[in-house]
C-alpha cells in the first residue's frame, strides 16, 4: 500500500470503490479497485477474486489493462491501467449536449475496438456477461482509444453455456439471463447490440418504470424506435437488430462482426498501427 497516493476516487461499486492512485514503482497514474471481503462469504470472496485470475490471463490493446494485486483482511486491491478519458456513458452524456447525434464513423470506430477485445476474450472461451457503457472506458490522447473494463462478472466457460450466473446492469441483461437460461458467449454479442442501440439513440435500450417492465421489454423484444436511427446507414440499424436477436444461435459471433464490411475497414486500420508501431495509435478524428 507504501507504494500507492490516493489522488481521488473514480466511482463506486457494489463491493467498494475504485480509487485513482500514483504509483510509485511505475511511476504513473494507475487505477486501484478496492473489493471490501469483510462482510463477504467465502462463496463471494472467491468469485470476486476470480475477477483477478481472469484480468492476469488478458493482454489486448482494447483491455484495460492489470497491473498488480494485494490482499489484507478487510479487502483486496486490483492496480490496474487509468482510462484517462472515462466512461464511454461520460462520453455519449457529453455529446449529446452538444450535437444531435454521434457520427456514424465514431460510433463504428467505438463497436469495432469493444468487439475486438470481446473477440479476444471469446476465443479464450471468456464471457464478460456485464458489458455496458459504465464498463467501456476510453484512453489515448484523444480519448479515441476504446478498452474493456470491469471483469467483475466474467466468467471462464468449462462447458458452451454457464448455469445460473446472472448478475449484470439490468437493461443490458440478454432475454435468456431475464429467463434465467444458461449464460452463453452471445449473450455478450446482446450486450455489444444495447451498446450499439445506445450510441445510435444515446438512450439505453429496454428502459422502463420498473425491473419487471424492462424484463418484460427485453424478452418481447420490445425496443423503442427513435428518429435518430434515421442518421445512420441501413446496413447499419440492420446490423444492430442482428445483434439484438432474441435467439442467442441467430446472433453473429464475434468474428463474424468483425468481418461485417462496415466494420472491417475499422479493424484493418487498427491492425495496421499496430503491427507498424507495436501499439495502437489513433485511427480516426471524431
Ligand atoms: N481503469 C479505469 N480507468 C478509469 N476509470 C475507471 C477505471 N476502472 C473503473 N473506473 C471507474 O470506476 C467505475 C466502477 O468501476 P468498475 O470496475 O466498473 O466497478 P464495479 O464492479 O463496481 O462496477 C467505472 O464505471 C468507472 O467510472
Ligand atoms: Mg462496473
Amino acid at each position: 500500500m507504501d507504494s500507492y497516493n490516493i489522488v481521488g476516487v473514480l466511482g463506486r461499486g457494489a463491493f467498494g470503490v475504485v480509487e485513482l492512485v500514483r504509483d510509485f514503482n511505475l511511476k504513473k497514474l494507475a487505477v486501484m479497485k478496492t473489493i471490501h471481503i469483510k462482510s463477504m462469504s467465502a462463496e463471494n470472496v472467491k468469485e470476486a477474486i476470480k475477477e483477478i485470475q481472469i484480468l492476469q490471463m488478458l493482454n489486448h490493446p482494447n483491455i484495460i489493462k492489470y497491473y498488480n494485486s494485494f490482499q489484507n483482511k478487510q479487502s483486496f486491491h486490483i492496480i490496474m491501467e487509468y482510462a484517462i478519458h472515462g466512461t464511454l456513458e461520460n462520453f455519449v452524456n457529453k455529446c449529446s449536449l452538444t450535437s444531435k447525434y454521434i457520427a456514424q464513423n465514431c460510433v463504428l470506430n467505438i463497436l469495432s475496438q469493444v468487439t475486438m477485445a470481446v473477440d479476444y476474450i471469446h476465443k479464450m472461451k471468456i464471457i464478460h456477461s456485464d458489458i455496458n457503457p459504465m464498463n467501456i472506458l476510453l484512453t489515448g490522447n484523444q480519448g479515441t482509444v476504446v478498452k474493456l473494463g470491469d471483469f467483475g462478472s466474467s466468467r471462464i466457460l468449462t462447458s458452451d453455456k454457464i448455469v445460473g450466473e446472472n448478475c449484470c446492469t439490468p437493461c443490458y441483461m440478454s432475454p435468456e439471463q431475464c429467463f434465467g437460461k444458461p449464460l452463453r458467449l452471445k449473450s455478450d454479442i446482446w450486450q455489444i447490440g444495447c451498446v450499439l442501440y445506445y450510441l445510435i439513440t444515446t438512450k439505453h435500450p429496454f428502459v422502463a418504470k420498473s425491473l419487471a417492465d424492462t424484463i418484460s421489454s427485453i424478452v418481447e423484444g420490445v425496443l423503442s424506435i427513435s428518429e435518430k436511427m434515421n442518421f445512420y446507414d441501413r446496413d447499419v440499424i440492420m446490423l444492430l437488430h442482428e445483434l439484438l436477436n432474441r435467439d442467442p444461435t441467430v446472433r453473429p459471433n464475434a468474428s463474424a462482426i468483425l468481418s461485417n464490411p462496415y466494420i472491417l475497414p475499422y479493424v484493418l486500420n487498427s491492425n495496421c498501427h499496430w503491427s507498424k508501431s507495436g501499439r495502437k495509435s489513433l485511427n480516426q478524428n471524431y
